[in-house]
């Protein structure tokens, strides 16, 4: 799950490596972005989404979403006795990769005013100074996709620049939208900077718990994906299938009341 179509980048992660798993999808682009929401807010949302998911028979729940991660990853822990994979901004990885030690992070502004993200600067900087970065607007240019206009190239711009004036030589990006801005990003930032996308950590963290759980799908046949979207019409679908590579149908995402 995740606010939007963002998620759809680690989709790919875990498609690629688990292909016979069947995979259920869910953008709630009708509340989005989340960034700009409050953590309450937030939980409301991936509770009632995971409640759906689960309804559907799902064994395990991938929260492809850093800023939903921050506000709901140990709620829905509480709630649901399944593996539940959330996910974070690689610092750790940049921290460990940074010769010049100054790295730089994009995220939403839920993300950098969030404990998670102050936890982890704290637990893993080490030393090396952290830029971070709040990037309103940025995801919804990803949802019109909008990956390479020039309003877009003048956001990016813009939060590249203080990063860029350090001298970072990597760069986070904090967000699941943002790998589908990665092409452009690499333009503004010139060569250098490594870029990191968590997005094939958390496909093989998954691939792991379900191991461990006994949940790993032993039939050879491809999995199928199903595409659900609290916004399910025409130019969505056109946008889900134009991020994802192929044509595919988007159905409305139905939803029971949850208390939280
Ligand atoms: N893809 C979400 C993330 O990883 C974007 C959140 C938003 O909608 O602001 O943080």
């Amino acid at each position: 799950m995740d606010s939007g179509v963002g998620g759809l980048s680690v989709l790919r992660e875990i498609r690629a490596l688990l292909p016979n798993e069947s995979l259920h999808y869910v953008a709630d682009s009708a509340h989005l972005p989340y960034g700009d929401k409050s953590p309450a807010f937030v939980r409301g949302r991936v509770n009632a989404i995971a409640e759906s998911l689960v309804d559907q028979g799902c064994k395990a729940l991938v929260v492809a979403c850093n800023t939903a991660t921050a506000a709901a990853v140990e709620s829905l822990r509480e709630r649901f006795a399944l593996p539940v994979i959330g996910m974070e901004p690689g610092i750790k990885p940049a921290v460990l990769g940074s010769n010049k030690g100054v790295v730089g992070i994009l995220a939403t502004e839920g993300m950098v005013q969030s404990n998670r993200m102050s936890d982890l600067v704290a637990r893993f900087a080490n030393g090396v100074e952290v830029i971070i970065q709040p990037c309103p607007g940025l995801v919804e240019q990803v949802e019109r996709h909008a990956l390479h206009t020039p309003e877009t190239a003048s956001l990016l711009q813009g939060y590249l620049a203080p990063i860029i004036k350090q001298g970072a030589d990597t760069l986070v990006l904090g967000c699941t939208h943002y790998p589908f801005l990665q092409p452009l990003i690499e333009d503004l930032l010139g060569p250098g900077v490594s870029v990191i996308n968590t997005g094939a950590a958390v496909a093989r963290q998954l691939q792991n718990r379900l191991s461990e759980h006994r949940l790993l799908n032993a039939n050879a046949t491809p999995g199928v994906i199903h595409f659900f979207s609290s916004r399910a019409d025409e130019v969505q679908q056109q946008i889900i299938s134009s991020l994802w590579g192929g044509e595919v149908v988007v159905s409305p995402l139905v939803e029971h009341p949850v208390n939280d």
